[in-house]
């Protein structure tokens, strides 16, 4: 049996869902056996307390950070962005009248980068130095960090190279805070990394390996490269607990300014929150820290393209083995370059199995009308994946409501980059925009 019979037969339950998920048509799977948060953790092989600890080394990390960015004014070290409130003339068109309050959580402006895989790669970058600092005695236990900006400490990280495999928003984060340590950093690109994002690659001194292939032929290149070579870390995106972690410190950032803005969360009151899906890494990390806050007062929604699905395929087959969008007749091929990616990580798969409320997906045309309104209406400069949670929210709200499922008083769009795209870049996605 191939396995796409195979994978078809494992899917039938999920029925007229995998249809339009076959068609390549926006739908929204609801996950039929999430359990309730306070024993979802138990079926969970990752620690919650992974969540504080990042948190503690991002706080240790934050004076080296603003030493090394001194541009990142104001920041004081610290790699968050606003919680912006959409006016409710916005909300309402966005949750079609189903609810006036809507957030958006500005990752598109994060600093350093501007997108949210800087919260899992710089992060994980920060862990190696850290190792090999304390390895090298170059810090004591109680050393204050800023003392990895020296030139004894370049001179130590250079002999070091990073390696990662990336559709670009990844290999950048990691290439910024790399170059800045003095690493060596490769980062293996896939066909859909945009050549924008290539040539800002090789300016930082970054070694950039290209694959006419996709994501997942990129990231074995990358893992195949560092394990050939020694005084190497391989960012493994699929894999790395590192960068899952490094994203989940963001819910404790968010759960501050959500209780700052005044909204009330309770399961009686719920917040809904939607996360652009990739392989999983950014909204599974950020899902994983919200849930471990908020528990069953927080429906956490992930959000794919309707070319790239492969956390809705993954988590509608069960995590037995991996599935890929090729089993399904689907090319992958899609505008939302951060999110075109075939095969879901593992690791996140079965985590999110307990604790994703629903995947949505959307269409490519779906994601520059978003991008266009939110750029006319709110002056935001957003990627097509990084406005994948405004295209999402109205299907998930009325598939809810008809579920019978309590309807969230506050909706947060999370979105996850665009604010440092080249304005002859951000000028093309607006033209695609208008021509809808
Ligand atoms: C802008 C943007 N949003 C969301 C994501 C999704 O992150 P992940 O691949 O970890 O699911 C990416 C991934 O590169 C991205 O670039």
């Amino acid at each position: 049996m191939n396995i796409l019979d195979d994978n078809a037969r494992a899917l039938k339950p999920a029925g007229g869902v995998l249809d339009q998920v076959r068609a390549g048509e926006p739908t929204v799977w609801f996950n039929p056996s999430l359990p309730q948060a306070s024993s979802a953790f138990a079926k969970i092989d990752l620690p919650v307390m992974g969540v504080e600890e990042a948190v503690s080394r991002w706080r240790r990390f934050a004076p080296l950070l603003a030493c090394l960015f001194p541009d990142a004014h104001g920041t004081e070290g610290r790699i968050d962005s606003p919680l912006l409130p959409l006016s409710p003339d916005l909300a309402i068109r966005i949750t079609d009248g189903l609810s006036k309050t809507a957030f958006v959580k500005a990752d598109h402006a994060l600093p350093l980068t501007g997108t949210i895989k800087a919260r899992g790669g710089v992060y994980e970058v920060l862990v190696y130095a850290e190792e090999l600092a304390l390895r090298t005695g170059l810090i004591g236990n109680k050393a204050s960090y800023d003392i990895l900006a020296t030139e004894t400490a370049r001179s130590l990280f250079a002999q070091h190279t990073i390696l990662v495999g990336s559709t670009g928003n990844l290999g950048f984060s990691v290439g910024v805070i790399g170059r800045a340590l003095g690493f060596n950093v490769e980062v293996h690109m896939s066909s859909d990394a945009k050549e924008w994002k290539k040539a800002r690659l090789r300016n930082l001194g970054v070694r950039v390996v290209e694959h006419e292939a996709d994501y997942s032929v990129a990231v074995a290149g990358a893992r195949d490269s560092a394990s050939k070579r020694g005084s190497c870390h391989f960012v493994d995106d699929e894999n790395s607990r590192l960068l899952f972690f490094g994203y989940s410190a963001a819910a404790l950032d968010l759960a501050a300014q959500i209780k700052t803005s005044g909204t009330e969360v309770s399961e009686q009151n719920p917040i809904a929150v939607f996360l652009p899906c990739g392989v999983g890494g950014a909204p599974g990390g950020v899902a994983f820290g919200l849930k471990s806050i908020f528990g069953d007062a927080v429906q956490c929604v992930f959000v794919e393209p309707v070319a790239s699905p492969c956390m809705l395929v993954q988590l509608a087959a069960g995590t037995g083995r991996p599935v890929s969008v090729y089993d399904f007749g689907l090319d992958n091929k899609t505008a939302a370059d951060g999110l075109a990616v075939p095969q879901a990580s593992m690791l996140v798969a079965e985590a999110m199995q307990h604790l994703v409320n629903a995947v949505v997906t959307v269409s490519d045309d779906s994601l520059f009308s978003w991008v266009g309104t939110l750029f006319d209406e709110a002056g935001m400069k957003l990627e097509p994946s990084a406005a994948s949670g405004f295209a999402a929210l109205a299907r998930y709200l009325k598939g809810l409501r008809m579920q019978g499922g309590r309807l969230p008083s506050a909706c947060i769009v999370w979105t996850t980059g665009g604010s440092q795209l080249p304005a002859e870049e951000f000028e093309k996605v607006l033209a695609q925009a208008r021509v809808l």
